[in-house]
Order: structure tokens, then sequence, then C-alpha cells
């Protein structure tokens, strides 16, 4: 039988991604679920300040990867970049909290979260995957099975890959919206200072 996939991509990338993930939801539901218990509603219109400069330090790294600022480590930008991007989005969810009045800061709140999949699909899940697959490829080769028959055998995964390097590709496209709409919410807010 054929098998496509091996315990270490599951443990090392698909795990680590969804923990992630899952705790990024778990942590946002706690935090609004416990300010609301502590009548601390308030706090968390001010975490939309902290999360939003955590977020535009991230980019930092954009920065310094397109060598448009010289100095810093780049592996270790990367994972600031990753770390500050994770809390500054947390912050902006438990901000964002179950408040439903407007629909310009929920747009970009949608756009948000699109970016930090996206960003996660490209830190766990993409080179290896890439990588596995054309593990596979060799693997059925070596064989003696057909370039065709190789194609089919790793026909589905091949397609999942495909999936995965368009989501990635969404990245800065789907940031630039998440900034604009971000910015309209925010300048809103301070020419309205509507904190009410
Ligand atoms: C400097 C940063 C920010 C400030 C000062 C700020 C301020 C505020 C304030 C005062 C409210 C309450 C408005 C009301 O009750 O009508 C609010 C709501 C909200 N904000 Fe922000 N915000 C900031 C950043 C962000 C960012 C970056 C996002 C999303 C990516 C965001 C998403 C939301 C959402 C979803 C709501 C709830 C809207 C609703 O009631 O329907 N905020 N923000």
């Amino acid at each position: 039988m054929i098998t496509t996939s091996t315990p270490s991509l599951w443990r090392g990338h698909v795990l680590p991604f969804a923990l992630l993930l899952g705790l990024l939801a778990a942590a946002a539901l706690g935090g609004d679920y416990l300010l609301h218990r502590l009548n601390l509603v308030w706090v968390g219109r001010y975490l939309g300040i902290p999360g939003t400069l955590l977020i535009i330090g991230s980019l930092y790294y954009s920065l310094r990867k397109r060598h448009w600022v010289a100095a810093g480590d780049p592996k270790t930008l990367l994972k600031a970049h990753e770390f500050a991007a994770w809390l500054g989005s947390l912050l902006v969810l438990i901000h964002a909290g179950i408040h439903f009045n407007s629909i310009l800061p929920w747009l970009a709140t949608v756009a948000m979260s699109i970016n930090v999949v996206s960003g996660l699909v490209g830190k766990f899940l993409l080179k290896t995957a890439r990588g596995h697959v054309q593990g596979e490829r060799e693997r059925f080769q070596l064989r003696g099975l057909s370039l065709p028959e190789v194609e089919q055998a790793v026909f589905w995964d091949a397609v999942a890959l495909g999936a995965m390097a368009q989501w990635r590709k969404l990245h800065i496209p789907i940031f630039i919206a998440f900034a604009v709409l971000a910015l309209g919410h925010i300048v809103s807010i301070f020419l309205f200072w509507g904190w009410a």
C-alpha cells in the first residue's frame, strides 16, 4: 500500500500549526470572557492600541527581508515577527470581543485572521509539504513507476500543495486590505472619539 504521509510531518508541522491557531482562538475567547466576567470590558477597547503597535512592530522583519533596513539578524527577526504578529492579533481579537456595531472593523478583523492563518501555513506547512511531495515523486520513480503513474500517485498531494501555495500568496494582498480597513477604523475612532 502507498502511504503519503509520515508521522514527523504531522508531529513536526501540522500539529504545531493547529496548536498555535487553536491557542489563539482559545486565548481570545478566554480573554474576552474574563473581561466580561470581571466587568472590565473597557480594558478591551484599549487593547486595540498595543495590538496595533505590535503588528506594526512585526513589520520590521519585512523591511529587513527586503533590505530596506540593515540592522538585525533575519532569523531572529523572523521569530520576533511571528511572535509579535501572533500576540498583536490576540490583543486585537480580545479588543474586537463580541461587540457588533459597525462593519468596517469587523472586515479588518476578518482580513487580519486570514492573514494569521496564511502566515502560519507558510511557516509550518508549505516548505515541508513541498519537500514531502518531491520525496514521494522520487520514491515512486525509484520503484520503477512511469512518469504518468508517478503523477497519478501524488495527484491529491500535489492538489493540496497547489492550494496551500495559493493560500500563502494571499499573505501580502490580504495584509494590505487589513491595513486599509484597520486604518479606516482607527481614523474614524480618533476623529469622532467614539469610545462610548
Ligand atoms: C489604535 C488602534 C485601535 C483603536 C484606538 C481602536 C478603538 C476602538 C474603539 C474605541 C472601539 C469601540 C467602538 C464602538 O463601541 O463603537 C473599537 C471597536 C472595534 N475594533 Fe478597534 N481600535 C483599534 C484597532 C483595531 C484593529 C487593528 C482592529 C481589527 C483588525 C479593530 C477591530 C475592532 C472591532 C471588530 C471592534 C468592534 C466593532 C463593533 O462594535 O462592531 N480595532 N475599536
